[in-house]
């Protein structure tokens, strides 16, 4: 029997006893080998492969908890702002709880298949005219004042559950990996990361990457317009900054920025050459050891073994895979022009 992420992991989650417990399946995602990207970076490089969640993002980690605890404290509603994958996991979650799922997100911002998520899943959608710092800020005011339970990162439960993530990984390896590299928006995954790293007594380096035009942290100042192809990270004012830079600070890593062509390039490499198809936002961990080089621990050793994070699915935003990969030949239906087209020259 597959086992709920709570029930595995239930003596480190605050979970009441006779709370009922709201679970798609989610974790024990693989650690997947990256040997292309191993030989491109010159250490071994583990893939963390949250896409396999079961709304397609490390989001529901958090999600199960978020939403046990809401329904156990008698919560009807839940809402929270996004830029697309906590919306399809808060949405998918509040239907499986009975619950009603609310979700704020920026108008044109959002991926697709996040978008298609939501609405299947029946939550009502808003897209605001306004981007998702500013969707933030209004959910926090309506649940103030509002009996609605608020499901973004800035809920503890999220953090929880998304510290499990951690401790997958250190089971697997009988031990943490010398780093982790891994996106940064809101701040909220490294944050758990670290929180699920040193409840196991272990500190890797953590290395997290920014897109260049949403990096307020390793700017160090509010980014009030922020753009970048990695729609999920756009955000200009990370709900959990300080948490975050303390996390990064304490493992003795560092937080960079990589540009969108990076990101693109690296988002194309992993799914040629390694054969995982993960969303543009991801790849920016691996940009960064790309464009970087491995982070030096402070007693001046490099790692051998990285965990780059891939938090959400390639298949979320076929639009931006479509216009990165290689042309679509059209042929006609005709078996010597198909033969041509298949083994002829410019093939
Ligand atoms: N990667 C993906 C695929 C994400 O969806 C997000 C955040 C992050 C990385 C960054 O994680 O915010 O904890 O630092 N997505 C949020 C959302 C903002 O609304 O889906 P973080």
């Amino acid at each position: 029997m597959t086992v709920p992420l709570i029930e595995r992991y239930r003596d480190r989650l605050q979970v009441p006893s006779d709370a009922e417990v709201v679970t798609l399946y989610e974790g024990s995602t693989p650690l997947i080998e990256a040997p292309r990207l191993s030989e491109r970076i010159g250490a071994r490089i583990l893939l963390k492969f949250e896409g396999l969640n079961p709304t397609g993002s490390f989001k529901d980690r958090g999600m199960t908890m978020a939403v046990t605890m809401a329904k156990a404290e008698g919560a009807e509603a839940v809402i929270c702002a996004s830029t697309g994958n906590t919306a399809a996991s808060a949405s998918a979650y509040a239907a499986r709880a009975g619950l009603h799922g609310v979700v704020i997100v920026p108008e044109g911002k959002i991926a697709a298949g996040k978008l298609a998520q939501s609405l299947m899943h029946g939550a009502k959608v808003i897209s605001l005219k306004g981007n998702f710092d500013q969707a933030l800020e209004i959910v926090r005011d309506l649940t103030e004042k509002h009996p609605i339970a608020l499901v973004n990162s800035i809920n503890p439960h999220r953090l929880e559950g998304q510290k499990t993530a951690a401790f997958e990984i250190c089971d697997e390896l009988d031990g943490p990996p010398d780093a982790l590299s891994i996106p940064v928006g809101n701040g909220g995954n490294v944050t758990a990361y670290w929180k699920g790293f040193r409840e196991y007594d272990t500190s890797p380096l953590l290395y997290g990457f920014q897109a260049e035009g949403a990096a307020p942290i390793v700017r160090g100042e509010r980014v009030e317009k922020p753009e970048t192809v990695a729609s999920a990270i756009r955000i200009g004012n990370p709900a959990r900054w300080k948490e975050a830079e303390s996390a990064i600070s304490e493992s003795g890593g560092a937080i960079e920025m990589v540009t969108d062509r990076q990101i693109l390039d690296a988002y194309r490499f992993v799914a040629s050459e390694d054969g995982v198809f993960c969303e543009p936002s991801c790849a920016a961990s691996l940009a960064g050891l790309i464009e970087y080089g491995l982070p030096v621990a402070d007693d001046g050793k490099t790692p051998e073994t990285v965990v780059c994070v891939l938090t959400g699915h390639g298949l979320k935003d076929p639009d931006t895979a479509i216009s990165e990969g290689p042309e679509v030949v059209t042929c006609e239906a005709d078996s010597e022009v198909v033969a041509d087209a298949v083994f002829g020259a410019g093939s």
